[in-house]
């Protein structure tokens, strides 16, 4: 016992001289962070021995199935065993196993490009959209519309789809040809005069395709329900508007679903909400729980078809790989998750649990004036923190951080916006695994209730 605690010690001194942790500021991790070190179910312990119950699935929406299941791990340790890597170039069972799997959820997609991030999905749509420029509108038709608000990864292509300030600040010059459209979230509504909307803030993409001309926008890119930029459920109306206006102007459509996607909103993929039919999806974080790093580009067969070689154009189909797109890890992953989603019933009880989570956090809302608004769908909901609801002034950053903390300090871990957008870090949310039941849910929202009682008064 006592080795393992020296042990332990001592990798928690390596991590803090050595380790530069993502999104977090020097000086806090100057200070040594905790480490967690074992997770079952929704539970996680770090390495003080405290007990937590995560409201956050991993911090950023990604252990959709929970901690602990050894039967991804064992499904994962025997695919690497038999084989564990070849390039994409080539065909392996899991990939193509669970391509046909995927696509049985995806009516109207017919193709799997597999990579390994989120970012990297996103990268390769943006490719296709971009050759496809070049093989068949002449070059032009090459700029990519992105959403104020949404966040698209981490990558300079996918920052520069990105419409969160904050997150671009410092990172430029940006990679040319990306567009920002307005975002579409009513609570916070751009068109007070509009009594639709969901049309008019589809109608807002048109404008900008109009400024931009037509005849130079390939595709646009827009997150289903915008996750980092502040669970923004779509309003009415607005995204069978946005398909007639791709289909007008011979506009791609790209999901990413790299959050929503395989059964967070209480559906396999968010935009299935919607009469919405996408060109590309791309997926991440929940397609294998993070037991393994896997992600995919689905399209149609249109798509597909439009990159492949033809006769005299040898670099005409599409020339790309991720190299650990090959190791057969993600699939045999992937597989063995979607049959305990499966199995288990995790997207219908995403669903109800879902909605079991919006009510209480409605019910919240009833008591502590500084909600102004709950959003979400599934398992997956946010709040907005206001100072005064009349006029939505929104709180302080460091008033979510402090509730955030407070959550945290009673052993519950939810999610915060995070510098994202100059004076609109206001918002919190939750995404508990899918798994979750009443009780855990009870759980958060008894914390969270104190948690605000006890910072906001
Ligand atoms: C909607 C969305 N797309 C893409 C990404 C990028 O994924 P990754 O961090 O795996 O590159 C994220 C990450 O949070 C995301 O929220």
């Amino acid at each position: 016992m006592n080795s393992q605690i020296n042990e332990l010690d001592l990798l928690k001194t390596l991590d803090r001289d050595h380790v530069w942790h993502h999104l977090t500021p020097g000086a806090a991790a100057r200070k040594g962070l905790p480490m967690f070190v074992r997770g079952e179910g929704l539970r996680l312990w770090d390495s003080e021995g405290r007990e937590y119950l995560d409201a956050s699935a991993g911090g950023v929406w990604v252990t959709n199935v929970g901690y602990g299941r050894t039967e991804i791990a064992d499904a994962v340790r025997e695919q690497l065993a038999q084989l564990n890597f070849f390039a994409g170039s080539m065909g392996n069972a899991p990939a193509a196993a669970f391509a046909e799997k995927l696509l049985d959820k995806m009516p109207g997609m017919s193709r799997v490009y597999y990579s390994n991030s989120g970012s990297e999905a996103n990268e390769k749509a943006f490719k296709m959209v971009r050759q496809i420029a070049h093989k068949h509108h002449g070059g032009r038709k090459s700029k990519i519309l992105y959403r104020e608000r949404d966040y698209h990864g981490t990558t300079l292509a996918a920052l520069s789809a990105t419409g969160q300030a904050e997150r671009r600040a410092q990172f430029g010059p940006f990679v040319p040809g990306f567009v920002e459209v307005p975002h579409c979230c009513e609570y916070r509504t751009q068109y007070p005069e509009s009594n639709d909307y969901g049309i008019r803030a589809a109608d807002a993409i048109e404008e900008v395709i109009l400024r931009e001309g037509p005849e130079t926008v390939g595709a646009i890119i827009l997150e289903p329900i915008t996750a980092g930029g502040g669970i923004i459920t779509p309003p009415e109306g607005y995204w069978p508007r946005v398909r007639e206006i791709c289909d007008r102007y011979d506009i791609l459509l790209i999901m990413d679903e790299v959050v929503c996607g395989v059964g967070r909103t209480g559906k396999w993929f968010g935009y299935q909400h919607y009469p919405v039919q996408p060109d590309i999806v791309t997926m991440a974080k929940g397609l294998a729980s993070g037991y393994a790093a896997i992600s995919c580009t689905v399209t149609t067969e249109r798509v597909f078809d439009l990159l492949q070689e033809e006769a005299g154009d040898t670099l005409g189909y599409f020339r790309d790989i991720s190299t650990f797109g090959g190791c057969l890890a993600g699939p045999a992953a992937a597989l063995a998750n979607m049959k305990i989603l499966e199995e288990e019933g995790l997207v219908e009880n995403s669903q109800r649990m879902g909605e079991y989570l919006l009510a209480g956090l409605h019910a919240l809302k009833e008591k502590h004036p500084v909600i102004g608004d709950v959003r979400g769908k599934g398992l997956f909901a946010g709040l907005e923190l206001v100072q005064d609801r009349m006029t939505k002034t929104p709180v302080d950053e460091s008033v979510a951080i402090a509730i955030a903390g407070a959550c945290k300090q009673m052993g519950v871990l939810i999610g915060r916006t995070n510098r994202s957008f100059e004076g609109f870090n206001n918002i919190l949310n939750f995404s508990p695994a899918l798994t979750a039941t009443a009780e855990q849910i009870d759980q958060i929202l008894t914390t969270l209730d104190k948690a605000i009682s006890q910072v906001c008064g």
